[in-house]
């Protein structure tokens, strides 16, 4: 097992639209570029559209194909050597993309015990109904979620030619969030390491 007070934390950024022309990759770069920043993290960012996974589930019981066990292969040792997640979601219908829910589906104990930080964006929403509905199913898989998200409301108007926000409350917003996100991921580190998790 990992040394709990070992080494930076490591971030998976998971860009969670797969949509063609999307906008997600520009505010993965952003956030992914704070976490890199901080001394205690690392970000290691998770493109759904690079590695997808499938879409059909076995039955229970019943070993994956080849070619499913592949594409799992890709994501699966990501997430689980994970510390922390930073999910940067849009709003598709007042919820998340479905390829998202899709690659948490897939997981499970990837997610036990371990903090999820936000980044979303949409229109007047600013992607916020997205982010609620995951709290809910992250809840399901005994992640603990972060209280502070970043979102960008309109997010057409919020970022400029370099694919950073114009806005400087964004950097603070960031900011906090991966605050609180490193303060989980450095208890949460300690404490699988201390108590194995037990779901
Ligand atoms: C299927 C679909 C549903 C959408 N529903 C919403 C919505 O409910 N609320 C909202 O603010 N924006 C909505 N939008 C607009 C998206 O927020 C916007 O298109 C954004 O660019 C999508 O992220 P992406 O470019 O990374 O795919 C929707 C877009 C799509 C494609």
């Amino acid at each position: 097992m990992a040394d709990p007070n070992g080494g930076p934390l490591r971030t998976a950024v998971i860009i969670g639209s797969t949509r063609d022309g999307r906008f997600g990759p520009v505010v993965a770069e952003w956030i992914a570029g704070h976490i890199t920043e901080r001394a205690d993290l690392t970000a290691e960012v998770i493109d759904l559209v690079e590695t997808p996974l499938p879409t059909v589930f076995p039955a229970f019981g019943q070993a994956l194909a080849d070619e499913a066990a592949a594409q799992l292969e890709a994501v699966s040792p990501r997430l689980a050597r994970a510390d922390a997640f930073v999910i940067v979601t849009p709003e598709y219908n007042h919820s998340f993309p479905a390829p998202l829910k899709n690659a948490i589906d897939w997981h499970n104990e990837q997610w036990h015990a371990k903090p999820v930080g936000f980044v979303s964006y949409g229109g007047l929403s600013g992607g916020l109904r997205a982010v609620e509905q995951l709290r809910v199913v992250l809840a399901e898989l005994h992640a603990v979620t972060i209280r502070n998200t970043v979102s960008f409301h309109n997010y057409g108007e919020v970022f400029g030619a370099d694919g950073k926000p114009t806005d400087p409350g964004s950097e603070a917003a960031a900011k906090a969030m991966l605050d609180q996100l490193t303060w989980w991921a450095h208890a949460l580190r300690a404490a699988r390491h201390t108590r194995p998790y037990s779901a």
